[in-house]
């Protein structure tokens, strides 16, 4: 044989042998680092599946703390929750009501699993009539949009009130400028100098959450969200947000969407030292879900491979529609 032509180092001889594989792998997945998102309904009286993210549910507050608990025995960390108002106003105000429909499932999950941290994903657009992340000002041209500085007001108070309920941590998406500033001040003016801030602050004008609003009833009625979430094409705001979040008082700062912004995830955790959550969102989910559905994928691998995608660009905490499903494939 002439093996003139092959180089010295031969990269196969690494992949031979599985138990070699296995203990050459550098990404490995594991469940601490999962988030579960949970969606909150006030009126329902059952849960109900949301038709574009199959395995994915709307639940009442008593049903919302009876899943969180089966996913804390299944080793998961954290859950993030999202509330479905029975009534909204053009302001929002039942985002911050004290019997609000998150504050009380926030109080359910902490009594059915007390060592679960819960993270409340402080918004405005399932609460407001117009389904905007803020309240509206119209501008002198007749255009509507959303108002920043009275968004503040509204943000500070729902996550004071998601603190009061007993909130581990809160995580503002509406991307207003200055809201993490906001927000640490009235947190650590009504006594909670130790809720963390988790800031959507990386955050782009996506077409992938559109199984999310189905999922959450807050589809804008008019316009769109590029007021305020970063164009897709315009990465040049990436590290400019994620450090003004910093500068604000963020603790974690998060990207999202997650598969298909791996190169913003790899930026940002290259640059900045701070941990980094990637939301793996709606319709990354539902591409995965019809995708197998219809015979195209093998569930389970792909999940995991793109999982593990995320964290190998650089996630260190994944939130994730598949954590309870890789919670079992991981043995967790
Ligand atoms: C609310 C919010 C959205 C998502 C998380 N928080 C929707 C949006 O900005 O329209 C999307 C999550 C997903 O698609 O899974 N501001
Ligand atoms: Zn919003």
């Amino acid at each position: 044989m002439e093996h003139m032509g092959y180089p010295t180092r031969r990269l196969r001889r690494l992949r031979y042998h599985p138990g070699l594989r296995a203990m050459l792998a550098g990404v490995r997945l594991s469940v601490e680092e999962l988030i579960a998102p949970i969606f909150i309904h006030e009126t329902l009286t059952e849960r109900r599946e949301i038709p574009t993210m199959p395995g994915q549910f709307q639940r009442p507050v008593a049903d919302a703390a009876e899943h969180a608990a089966g996913l804390a025995s299944k080793g998961i960390r954290a859950v993030l929750v999202f509330g479905i108002p029975g009534s909204k106003d053009p302001a929002g105000t039942a985002a911050w009501a004290a019997d609000g429909v998150v504050q009380r499932g926030i109080r359910a999950i902490k009594a059915a699993a007390p060592a679960l941290l819960v993270i409340a994903d402080t918004c405005l657009c399932e609460y407001t009539d117009h389904g905007h992340c803020g309240p509206l000002v119209e501008l002198p041209d007749g255009r509507r949009e959303v108002d920043n500085e009275a968004a503040l007001a509204a943000l500070a108070a729902t996550a004071v009130a998601q603190a009061r309920a007993g909130a581990d941590v809160v995580a503002p998406s509406a991307m207003m400028d200055g809201q993490v500033k906001a927000i640490r001040g009235a947190l650590d003016a009504a006594g909670f100098e130790r809720t963390a801030i988790l800031s959507y602050a990386v955050k782009f004008a996506s077409t992938l959450y559109g199984p999310f609003r189905a999922a959450a009833e807050s589809a804008p009625a008019f316009g769109d969200r590029r007021s305020y979430q970063m164009d897709p094409l315009s990465p040049i705001q990436v590290l400019a947000e994620a450090r003004a979040d910093l500068a604000e008082g963020a603790d974690i700062i998060m990207v999202k969407p997650a598969a298909n912004y791996l190169d913003v995830i790899a930026a940002v955790s290259t640059s900045l030292d701070a941990p980094l959550a990637a939301y793996h969102v709606s319709g990354e989910y539902a591409m995965l879900k019809y995708a197998a559905a219809a015979g195209a994928l093998d569930e389970k691998a792909a999940v995991l491979e793109v999982t593990a995608a995320i964290k190998r660009a650089g996630a260190d905490l994944i939130i994730t529609y598949f954590a309870e499903a890789l919670a079992e494939w991981l043995g967790g």
